[in-house]
């Protein structure tokens, strides 16, 4: 094919649906990993939390429709009440919450399929009177899915985080994450290692469960910011299964700390990507 019939580009090719912004929602944030069971609910519950705890007005949409475990980790269950054609969110812990897992309580199975997820996902990001929000955190569902693909061809997001345990099977999956996300241009805010290591309760050693570093070599392979690491901590499990995360303790409690750092960083982040994309700044230096 000569000149005079150029290839259309990529992107031409492939036009982006709008992305309408979600009316009071500042920064819209999706909290993804390749697998399951890395820790995902549980860093976005304690994240939650802790914005909430530095003052943050915070939201938390659970989109893991086939295992909605925020309702069980915010120490909550009820039915969200219509009002018109909106729906209202539930509040616990002083973050506004919305969960799959509200309107089919129990040990029933979810038995839809794309379509009809896709449309509640929709009505969870647009229909929910989510109000003023500085964050909105979406814990996404594991893998590289219909829902989450869908959300991120559709929500207006400011970014991701990815969660990966230093496990080689879980960076595997977490390189895939990362990907999904640049495919979709979603700017990856950065990568969190959970149950990086334990503190072995009698002698105070540190046990690398699931191997040593991966997390960080994997974010500068992939060139993406390192938000920190997360112990494998007993303390955090108790905490989500009571429904109590240690975020809600003060933030000079050793198992409430890491989170509010990582909290920290992540509005670091934030700050910095919101600056890359208003394009360069002159400084005067005094
Ligand atoms: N840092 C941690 N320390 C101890 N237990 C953890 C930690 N992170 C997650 N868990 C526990 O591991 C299990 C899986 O975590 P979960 O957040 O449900 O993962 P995911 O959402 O990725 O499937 C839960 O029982 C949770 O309490
Ligand atoms: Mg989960």
């Amino acid at each position: 094919m000569g000149p005079q019939n150029p290839q259309p580009s990529h992107s031409h090719a492939q036009p982006e649906p709008p992305k309408l912004p979600i009316p009071g929602v500042k920064r819209l944030i999706a909290i993804g990993s390749g697998k399951g069971g890395v820790g995902k609910t549980t860093v976005s519950v304690n994240l939650a939390i802790s914005l909430q705890k530095l003052g943050r007005k915070v939201g938390l949409l659970d989109a893991d429709v086939y295992g909605p475990n925020i309702p069980l980790m915010m120490g909550v269950q009820a039915t969200p009440v219509g009002n018109g054609a909106n729906i209202r969110p539930i509040v616990n812990h002083g973050v506004t919450l919305m969960s799959m897992g509200f309107l089919n309580p129990g040990d029933k199975p979810l038995v839809w399929r794309g379509p009809m997820l896709h449309s509640v996902m929709q009505q969870f990001l647009r229909n929910v009177e989510w109000g003023e929000l500085d964050y909105l955190l979406i814990d996404l569902p594991p893998g590289t899915g219909d829902v989450a693909l869908s959300l991120m061809q559709t929500a207006p997001l400011s970014g991701a985080v990815v969660v990966t345990t230093p496990s080689e099977v879980s960076l595997e999956d977490a390189r895939k994450a990362v990907n999904m996300f640049r495919q979709v241009r979603v700017p990856i805010l950065g990568i969190v290692e959970n149950m990086s290591y334990l503190i072995a309760p009698n002698s105070g050693e540190r046990i690398d469960v699931f191997g040593q570093g991966g997390g960080k070599r994997t974010a500068a392979a992939m060139e993406v910011p390192y938000l920190g690491e997360l112990a494998l901590d007993p303390e955090v499990r108790i905490g989500g299964d009571s429904g109590r995360p240690v975020s809600l303790r003060e933030e000079s409690d050793a198992h409430a700390a890491p989170f509010r750092a990582l909290a920290k960083a992540l509005e670091a982040r934030c700050a910095e990507a919101e600056a890359q994309a208003a394009g360069p700044k002159i400084t005067v230096e005094d």
